[in-house]
């Protein structure tokens, strides 16, 4: 397990949902609630953080909820509770999971990609993670095609990532280094809020 990443994270527990639990949870959550309607069979979902992504979740699904922090896990446990009994939580790194290969149908992030230390890497492992066909589904804050927006992210990042996200991650490219296929993405706003959808090879 990678303590570094661990530690930041327990540390930004304690204010994670002051942060983003209101302005960008009520702004995003229609359009999270649409991108989460698509789960279906066995879903992992990294990172689960403080679980203020699980109301938006479709009723009765299958789904593992991982984070590589005990203290946001702490945090999402009423709110899994509140779901019930078909959403388990673990604690467990990315780059650590320990599930056998071609377990899950589906993979879901929301705003994980920026905080993954070693993205290519983790993202390689979601993709052994999926059955042959089975989809990734992102929705990510990443860098902009629009040069004002990503010269602002570039500034922020060397702050931004001792607390907690890097701003300007080419996740897109990501996807396709890790070997996904059929990468598709819809631009949520300015280029930078992002769904990505993508396909583990039918060989992987
Ligand atoms: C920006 S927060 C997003 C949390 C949640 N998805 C949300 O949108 O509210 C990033 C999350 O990624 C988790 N994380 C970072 N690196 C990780 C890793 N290697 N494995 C699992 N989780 C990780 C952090 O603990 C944190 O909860």
């Amino acid at each position: 397990m990678d303590l570094v990443t661990k530690r930041k994270w327990d540390s930004a527990a304690a204010t994670f949902d002051l942060m983003g639990g209101y302005g960008p949870e009520k702004r995003w959550g229609p359009r999270k609630r649409e991108f989460f309607s698509h789960m279906r069979g066995r879903v992992l979902f990294l990172a689960v953080g403080t679980g203020l992504d699980i109301p938006f979740f479709p009723p009765e699904r299958d789904i593992v909820g991982i984070d590589i922090s005990a203290g946001m896990l702490e945090k999402a446990r009423p709110r899994a509770a509140a779901y019930g009994d078909t959403l388990e939580l673990r604690e467990l790194d990315v780059h650590d999971l320990d599930y056998p290969d071609h377990s899950f149908d589906q993979v879901y992030t929301s705003c994980t990609f920026c905080s993954v230390p070693d993205p290519v890497r983790g993202l390689e492992r979601l993709r052994r993670a999926l059955k042959p066909g089975g989809e990734l589904r992102m929705f990510e804050h990443t860098r902009s095609r629009y040069f004002p927006f990503n010269l602002m992210l570039n500034l922020m990042t060397p702050l931004s990532r001792r607390v907690g996200p890097e701003m300007n991650r080419d996740t897109v490219a990501n996807v396709s280094r890790a070997g996904f296929e059929r990468v598709e993405v819809r631009s949520v706003y300015l280029d930078v809020v992002k769904q990505i959808r993508a396909v583990a090879p039918a060989a992987a």
